[in-house]
């Protein structure tokens, strides 16, 4: 075949040529534009042409070798676009599998402690994420020099220094606050909501977690009552034979004040890698409300006392369904999400 119809006859081709796959175009790029390929003899046989020959020649080359790489090219993009099949018509008639949503292991921790303090009669109270300093911590007892007003614990919003500063609320205790300040006693409450630490990420330590704090004002509360209330929020949580012990701690605002632990849920009290061989694993701070915490907000300490608690809803959510890594709870994955 002379030159000018083998060029005319690869032009036909390029400008023509489906391909049924992508091993196909692969091929077609090294027949035609590979190294050994088509193009290549043929500009080698062009050299040899006489140089009235090489004009026109030299045009149609030109253009066979723009038109093989376009093909290559459109047809390369086609099939990434399509993921290597040909699109089919979507079917219209068909039912939408959108399934439903699953509630989130928080939202499903938070309902059930609710559930459970509702049906002894606690309402739940709200408040708000960003707090002054007299909530988070001056009416709360907390000295002037107490280390969690350091930067190191709390996101400040506005630094303007001791009574006027604003945060991100450390802890829930705030509302409490609140609501002595707007209410009075009975109060039996109980404050769920998110609150945000400066705390660097990782499995066991996030910048924010959930709590639920629980308070109880009236005449002749006692620490009887405190523990009694816990028991039974332990049994109604973890199982009827839950067992719970009572250790002394402090916080500023509750005296005495004191750490709850129960019996493992994995090792029972015989002692594993949860409860680092102890048998218990502590799962909230509570105490009597400090009598000035009280008169901060306008209640009679002399006539009414009272028992706060607070305790970490991710952490009950992992003694409950046994999640180990704190970050899980926010990362929204689906494949986490689909197990609740
Ligand atoms: N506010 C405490 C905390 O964030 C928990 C707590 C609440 C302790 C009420 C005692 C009484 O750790």
């Amino acid at each position: 075949m002379r030159m000018k119809e083998k060029i005319q006859a690869l032009l036909d081709e390029a400008e023509t040529i489906k391909f049924s796959t992508v091993e196909a175009v692969e091929q077609y790029r090294i027949r035609l534009l590979g190294k050994k390929g088509e193009l290549n003899d043929l500009f080698e046989a062009f050299k040899q042409l006489e140089p009235a020959m090489k004009k026109e020649m030299g045009v149609a080359l030109n253009r066979l070798k723009t038109a093989a790489q376009t093909a290559v090219e459109q047809a390369k993009e086609a099939f990434e676009n399509q993921g290597g099949v040909a699109k089919e018509t979507p079917d219209m008639t068909r039912p939408v599998e959108t399934g439903l949503g699953h509630r989130h292991p928080l939202s499903l921790m938070r309902e059930e402690i609710i559930d459970i303090f509702g049906k002894i009669g606690f309402v739940v109270w709200d408040g708000p994420e960003i707090e002054d300093d007299w909530h988070l911590f001056s009416a709360l007892n907390f000295p002037p020099e107490h280390p969690a007003r350091d930067m190191q614990d709390t996101f400040f919003v506005e630094k303007r220094g001791g009574a006027d500063d604003v945060a991100l609320r450390t802890h829930t205790s705030s509302v409490q606050i609140r609501m002595m300040e707007s209410q009075r006693p009975p109060i039996r409450a109980i404050f769920p909501g998110r609150v945000y630490r400066n705390e660097a990420i990782s499995a066991r330590a996030h910048c924010f977690f959930h709590q639920v704090e629980g308070l109880y004002i009236d005449k002749n509360v006692s620490f009887a009552d405190l523990r009694e209330t816990l028991l039974h929020f332990a049994k109604e949580m973890f199982g009827a034979d839950t067992k719970i012990r009572l250790r002394p701690s402090y916080f500023p605002f509750t005296e005495p004040s004191a750490e709850m632990d129960i019996a493992c849920t994995i090792c029972g009290g015989k002692g594993c890698h949860l409860c680092k061989h102890t048998g218990w694993v502590e799962i909230l701070g509570c105490g009597m409300v400090d009598p000035a915490v009280l008169e901060n907000c306008g209640i009679d300490s002399k006539i009414y006392s009272g028992y706060a608690f607070g305790m970490g809803v991710e952490r009950m959510a992992n003694l409950k369904y046994r999640v180990n890594d704190l970050r899980l709870f926010s990362e929204n994955d689906k494949r986490f999400l689909m197990q609740f």
